[in-house]
């Protein structure tokens, strides 16, 4: 449905489109957040030690590194429509097993299988929803996205807010509503049509087009996504890692990485932590922080990014949302300095100014990752790839990108007990210039190409 497309309207199936992308993001945005005021009451009731509250906190993304992988072979094979309906059920499975876990291992479990339906969601739902999309509105579904995971993170704050942490169980289970969710928004709709022309179903292709498109006669865009489909080649993983698609596997890995090491996840996870550290003495200004400075931020940052990401180019946004993000680490690090003895003086009278630094600083720092890294890097991962390697490359950006959302929230704590908080950060500021560098040296603008243009583009011999 992205070419021959006609100038159509929005039909309400579109919608339910953008409803299944939106609901996939907020699967994996609400899993990320919600263990940060779990862990609390999950501390309280298993007496869990640093170790383990790391395993409980990150096994969630090794899941989704494995579901990640095999999500794009079992989305060509069984079709998007069925992947995403069994991410959807096996999350909700998921969020039952860690709700009623008798304990810690039992809850680790529980985390692999959320874990594994997030990484699954986190390839099927934007491969879906990039063929479901007449391709003046892909930018628009992508960003929804991120939207999406913003958004479910704020709920999870929310969420913890709301609760007590002793309602831990509350809080992880009723995540089993939002996969139930994407399961009845998924039900009504059709596969792709270029999946079903992939497999031969012609007759299916011709229904949904005509149903989600609203196009009573498909064929002419039937005959363009057949041309399209026969040239598509599927390439071995020989080909994706051979040295012709070196470059573009070099810029979309390489953001992965940044996006992670940069420290998004060990404040989206131990935002109440830092908090805690940062001289919030009572729960509840920490878990009210967490909530209004980073979730609600975190969400309407997200807006600029959707607003300028065509306007001004994917660079300009990358490079601004750097700068900001090394200065406000750089700034959290000074201002954990000055709170070393103030954490242990007995902190009756609220937030010292140090902590008043850290929490302005980490403001600046979400708006600023939120409106670049965040949603940019997903943007030109699902655009960069040439067709034959798409789908392969784009899993294992995705993979390498858990992979590293599982490192640093691995060992955030334990780096913090080695290094100390102030260079935790610092280190932190310093991957972000690096990946300033790499940014700046390295990648593409993409901005106003259409995706062949992108695919010569890698071709042309270098000036
Ligand atoms: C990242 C997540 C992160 C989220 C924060 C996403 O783009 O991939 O790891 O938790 O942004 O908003």
């Amino acid at each position: 449905m992205q070419r021959g497309e006609t100038q159509r309207g929005i039909t309400k199936w579109m919608l339910l489109v953008g409803a299944v992308i939106s609901v996939a993001g907020i699967l994996f945005g609400y899993d990320q957040g919600v263990i940060s005021g779990a862990l609390l009451g999950i501390g309280k009731d298993f007496h869990v030690g640093t170790t383990a509250t790391e395993i409980i906190t990150s096994w969630v993304t090794l899941g989704a590194l494995v579901g990640a992988l095999v999500a794009g072979v079992m989305a060509d094979k069984i079709g998007r429509r069925p992947t995403l309906l069994f991410a959807g059920s096996l999350f909700s499975i998921g969020a039952l097993i860690e709700a009623l876990a008798p304990g810690t291992e039992v809850l680790v479990v529980g985390r692999l299988v959320v874990g594994f339906a997030v990484g699954v969601a986190s390839v099927a739902a934007p491969l879906y929803a990039a063929e479901m999309a007449p391709s003046r509105l892909r930018g628009m579904f992508v960003s929804g996205y991120q939207l999406g995971i913003t958004f479910g993170i704020f709920l999870a704050y929310l969420v913890d807010e709301l609760m007590s942490a002793s309602d831990w169980r509350l809080m992880l289970g009723v995540s089993a509503v939002v996969g139930v969710a994407l399961v009845i928004l998924v039900l009504p709709l059709p596969d792709s049509p270029r999946w079903y022309l992939k497999v031969g179903r012609r007759n299916d292709a011709r229904d949904a087009i005509a149903k989600v498109a609203g196009d009573p006669d498909p064929d002419a865009t039937i005959a363009e996504l057949e041309a399209d489909v026969a040239g598509e080649t599927q390439a071995s993983w020989g080909v994706a890692f051979s040295k012709r698609w070196r470059t573009p596997l070099i810029v979309g890995v390489g953001l992965a990485v940044f996006q992670q090491i940069t420290g998004i996840n060990a404040i989206i996870y131990y935002a109440d932590k830092i908090f805690d550290a940062a001289g919030f003495s009572t729960v509840a200004s920490q878990t009210a922080a967490t909530t209004w400075a980073i979730g609600a931020v975190n969400v309407l940052a997200t807006l600029i990014a959707v607003f300028f990401v065509d306007r001004l180019g994917r660079k300009p946004l990358l490079i601004a949302g750097l700068i900001g993000m090394t200065i406000s680490l750089t700034a959290v690090g000074f201002a954990f300095q000055e709170l070393g003895d103030i954490s242990h003086a007995p902190s009756s009278q609220g937030p010292s100014d140090a902590g008043a630094i850290t929490l302005v600083a980490l403001v600046v720092y979400i708006a600023s990752f939120a409106m670049s890294m965040g949603p940019i890097v997903w943007t030109i991962i699902n655009e960069i790839y040439p067709r034959e390697v798409r789908g392969r490359m784009v899993s294992i950006a995705t993979a390498v990108n858990w992979f590293s959302a599982w490192l640093v929230s691995q060992f955030f704590l334990t780096l913090v007990k080695q290094l100390g908080e102030s260079e935790t950060f610092w280190l932190f500021a310093a991957l972000c210039v690096a990946a300033l560098a790499f940014v700046w040296r390295k990648v593409p603008e993409t901005k106003d190409r259409t995706l062949e243009e992108i695919e010569q583009m890698w071709n042309a011999p270098k000036a």
